[in-house]
């Protein structure tokens, strides 16, 4: 294979970009993560003040993201709207236990919402920074990404009245990472560990609750504070399903719930081996997660590889 470059898929992707937009108005939904990022800078690039950027709360993301991509992209020089949809998620994912029906409700949620704020800005293109490894986990049937529709056969002009322009779409994620920093994107994003396009929710086994979100919440800023040095491909939270018998601080039972620590080595998510962390540090997790969230009476280290696991739970 040739080597990568990535100056010239730059290039190439701003030529892309101005000939699929047109003259017309596009927008794109950043995550806080580096595809999405890249995307919308490549989309700047080629279209200027024709593209929008804004920011969907779905409820799901973490704790600060709206603030913190904000920052990012104000110190480029562009503005990042922020769209409190929050409800509208909640409600759609209510009562929902199964994982690939949480995430096409996710999926079919997240562009009605979009959709809706696109036409708001008079755009009829979104761009999105699908990368080739969200593609074959659907296509090959493995699990349903919230960001992938013609390749299973829906037509988003038909199904949500625009047209999807993906300018990463074979690309992998090292090779994201190796646009970005051309780029000029700060370290924080070039070297953001993936988070799931359903976020949270599918962080939350089961049926989510506000209860529950706030809990995976927490715990996910625990685990990112604690672990935010240790080199791996990602490192998070799962909220499990049940829950476990305990104690109480006066020795009384209680039922907590459980959180599984999901700690990965990929180079392109497709397989995966779990990191042998030092016990200290896993020690270090678990304290600060017990004593700040005391719904949790358990903590699990998940040992498994992909595959068979999957890197998320869901
Ligand atoms: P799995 O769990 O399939 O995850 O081993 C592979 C990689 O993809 C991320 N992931 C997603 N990314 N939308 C995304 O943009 C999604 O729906 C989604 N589901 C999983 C996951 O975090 C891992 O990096």
């Amino acid at each position: 294979m040739m080597q990568f470059n990535p100056r010239e898929f730059i290039d190439e992707k701003i030529g892309f970009l101005r000939r699929e937009i047109g003259g017309e108005m596009a927008i794109v939904a950043l995550s806080g993560g580096v595809d999405s990022s890249v995307t919308a800078v490549l989309g700047f690039k080629a279209v200027g003040k024709n593209l929008r950027a804004v920011f969907l709360e779905d409820g799901f993301m973490r704790i600060g993201e709206a603030e913190k991509i904000s920052r990012v992209f104000r110190n480029l020089g562009i503005n990042v709207d922020v769209h409190n949809v929050q409800r509208e998620f909640l409600t759609a994912l209510k009562g929902i236990r199964d994982a690939e029906d949480k995430r096409k409700a996710f999926r079919d949620t997240f562009y009605k919402t979009f959709s809706r704020i696109a036409g708001q800005a008079g755009a009829k293109i979104i761009l999105q920074g699908t990368i080739a490894a969200d593609i074959v986990e659907t296509a090959g049937g493995v699990k349903t990404q919230h960001n992938v529709l013609e390749q299973i056969g829906i037509n988003p002009l038909e199904k949500y009245g625009f047209k999807i322009v993906e300018p990463l779409k074979e690309l992998y994620k090292n090779q994201v990472r190796m646009v970005a920093r051309e780029l000029g994107l700060p370290d924080e994003i070039v070297n953001r560990r993936p988070f799931p396009g359903p976020g949270l929710a599918i962080r939350i086994l089961g049926e989510v609750t506000e209860e529950k979100l706030s809990i995976i919440k927490k715990a996910t800023a625990i685990v990112d504070d604690e672990l935010e040095d240790v080199e791996c491909f990602q490192a998070f939270p799962v909220l499990l399903e049940g829950r476990a018998t305990g104690l109480d601080r006066d020795s009384t039972r209680k039922y907590g719930y459980m959180i599984a620590l999901r700690i990965v080595e990929s180079e392109d998510a497709i397989t995966a081996k779990y990191v042998r962390l030092d016990w200290t540090k896993l020690d270090g997790v678990r304290d600060m997660i017990i004593r700040n969230i005391p719904e949790v009476s358990r903590v699990l280290y998940d040992i498994s590889d992909k595959p068979p696991a999957t890197i998320e739970f869901e």
